[in-house]
């Protein structure tokens, strides 16, 4: 990217439901155990949503503490973009209702779905609009209730996911910091690996097809794994190339937590130390768009990240969707 406009990562926020699912809870429903959860993925517990923690209620509790340490008043805020493949409703978009509950006047407002790669596709697009100029202030908010699409019937699924959101907020800024590069892609033939086929225009709602069970997210795990083990890897060696930079110049890499074995997987690849990578997949399984924010927010909380440092997003989903970036935190 040419450009002497950067778009400054100023806030960070992130929020969880309030109840605790571990291991040993599934164990008790389903014919799995703490030990093949923990071993296979490095989950030991995640969050479910209550009915009130729907989407557009812990994103707006993880935009406003983004706001708060930005030190932003809701009216500054003129973009806010949701990115979820979990939106409170087919439309309005859930960005709209995050709007309201945050008192955000006028600002445009938009859902962006990427499924996992929903942050790093988000912050991509974010910054290229603070950049262009046409964003001041923009607001950009990763959330999913991912547990309201899965079939708690189905342990290959189930034992694998959270729900959360993060969030962050970008300002223009003339000095060298934010978004420095990215590598954003899909393979649409990948489609039907991961998806929840029944509830759109494709396949409209039926008792049937709710007796099958279509309403939930069907998954081919091995498949998934080895797609997103080389699109992280892929796209993480572009993404530093185009930032003008060597892998051992990366201070943290903040991946998407999907399973412990693919980080791992990716660091072998990329030839970096596992110690290199943020974690923290074992308290909040996958959160789907929500993960890497939740990361992010977490990395800068430890200290893990101080001023000046160059770090990698890296993430892999549904579509099948993938993407990493390179941050020059300010
Ligand atoms: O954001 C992207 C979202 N998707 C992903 O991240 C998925 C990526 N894939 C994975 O993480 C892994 O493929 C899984 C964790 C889903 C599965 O691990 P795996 O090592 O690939 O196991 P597998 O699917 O090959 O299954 C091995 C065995 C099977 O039994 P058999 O056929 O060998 O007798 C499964 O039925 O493990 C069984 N199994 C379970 N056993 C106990 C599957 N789920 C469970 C479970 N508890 N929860």
């Amino acid at each position: 990217m040419i450009s002497s406009r950067y778009a400054a990562i100023t806030g960070w926020g992130m929020a969880v439901p309030q109840r605790v699912v571990t291991n040993e809870e599934l164990a008790r429903r389903l014919t799995t155990t703490d030990e093949w959860i923990r071993s296979r993925t490095g989950i030991a517990q995640r969050y479910v949503a209550g009915p009130d923690e729907y989407t557009s209620v812990l994103a707006s509790r993880a935009g406003r503490v983004a706001l708060e340490r930005a030190g932003l008043v809701p009216e500054a805020v003129d973009t806010l973009i949701v990115a979820t493949c979990t939106p409170d409703r087919p439309f309005p978009a859930t960005a709209c209702t995050v709007q309201a509950n945050l008192g955000i006047p006028r600002a445009s407002a938009f859902d962006l779905v990427a499924a996992c790669s929903g942050f790093v596709y988000g912050l991509t697009v974010a910054t290229a609009l603070v950049k262009s100029g046409m964003s001041q202030h923009l607001l950009l908010i990763a959330a999913d209730v991912f547990t309201h699409l899965i079939d708690w019937q189905d342990r290959s699924t189930c034992v694998l996911f959270g729900d959360g959101a993060g969030a962050v907020t970008l300002q223009a800024s003339s000095e060298r910091r934010g978004l420095l590069s990215t590598n954003i892609g899909a393979w649409g033939e990948g489609e039907a690996l991961m998806a929840v086929d029944a509830g759109g225009t494709r396949l409209p709602v039926t008792p049937e097809l709710l007796a099958a069970r279509r309403q939930y997210v069907s998954m081919n795990g091995r498949e998934i794994f080895r797609h997103a083990v080389r699109g992280m890897v892929e796209s993480a060696e572009r993404a530093v190339a185009e930032a003008g930079l060597q892998l051992d110049e990366i201070a943290l890499v903040v991946p998407h937590q999907a399973n412990l074995r693919i980080i791992e997987a990716v660091a072998k690849r990329l030839g970096l130390p596992l110690e290199r990578f943020f974690v923290n997949l074992d308290r909040y399984g996958n959160t789907s768009a929500a993960s890497v924010p939740i990361a992010l927010y977490e990395a800068v909380e430890q200290g893990r990240i101080a001023a000046g440092d160059y770090i990698l997003l890296t993430a892999f989903g549904g579509g099948l969707t993938w993407g990493s970036s390179v941050v020059r935190w300010g």
